[in-house]
């Protein structure tokens, strides 16, 4: 499962770039707006750190104005990835994007029905918000697996973003269902690789080294 970091925040972006493992970034909205930035000149820098697909967020609600945004946004740097809400206008700017090879994912999906509709139009990733779902009682990892299913039977090449995801208990639940991709806050990133045993076993490891060095 490829990792990507859920932030428009820089120095979690350089921070989790350190660690060789970051595949990609997404941002939205919400977390751009809380970055202060000018929006292209700042999805611009997460280009320069991170190679891999960054999504950038189209706020326009018509197709005319989303389309004119992806191709705007496109031209900010090559691995852009045009963010689209999963409605009736999005969908129809994502058929015009891909007709124009512009990659995209499909954002704020919530049922199976709206993911096979987004990947039959051609989209790059298609995000289900697992954690929204569960916040409402709903199963959110159930969706994923729905959709795993349903892009295998008709081998769809869109890719499934499991998103939403808030604690390291989705990350795994989302790489057994077989997401192609997991975007997770920077908090969630950072428990990737803890566990106290870890930490209690290195530090006797390293004290029975010490003693036998006198
Ligand atoms: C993904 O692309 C979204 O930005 C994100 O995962 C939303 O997460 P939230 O539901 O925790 O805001």
């Amino acid at each position: 499962m490829k990792i990507f970091l859920d932030t428009a925040n820089l120095e979690q972006i350089k921070a989790g770039a350190a660690l060789g493992i970051v595949d990609g970034v997404t941002t939205n909205p919400s977390l751009v707006s809380k970055e202060g930035m000018d929006f292209k000149t700042l999805v611009g820098k997460i280009c320069e750190i991170i190679s891999g697909p960054v999504s950038a967020e189209v706020v326009s609600t018509t197709c005319e104005e989303m389309v004119k945004e992806a191709r705007d946004l496109a031209k900010v740097a090559e691995n852009i990835i045009v963010k689209l809400p999963t409605t009736v206008e999005g969908v129809k700017a994502l058929k015009i994007c891909a007709a124009e090879a512009i990659k995209t994912n499909l954002t704020l999906v919530f049922q199976p029905l709206q993911a096979l509709v987004v990947a039959k139009a051609g989209a790059t990733f298609c995000s289900p918000f697992l954690g929204r779902l569960d916040d409402i009682g709903h199963d959110g990892m159930a969706l994923v697996e729905e959709m795993r299913l349903i892009y295998d039977n008709y081998a769809f090449s869109t890719q499934i973003l499991a998103a939403s995801l808030r604690h390291p208990l989705h990350v795994v639940q989302a790489a057994k269902a077989g997401a192609d991709v997991g975007t997770m806050p920077y908090s969630v990133f950072q428990q990737l690789l803890k566990h106290p045993l870890t930490d209690i076993g290195l530090e006797r490891f390293l004290a029975d080294w010490k003693k036998s060095q006198g």
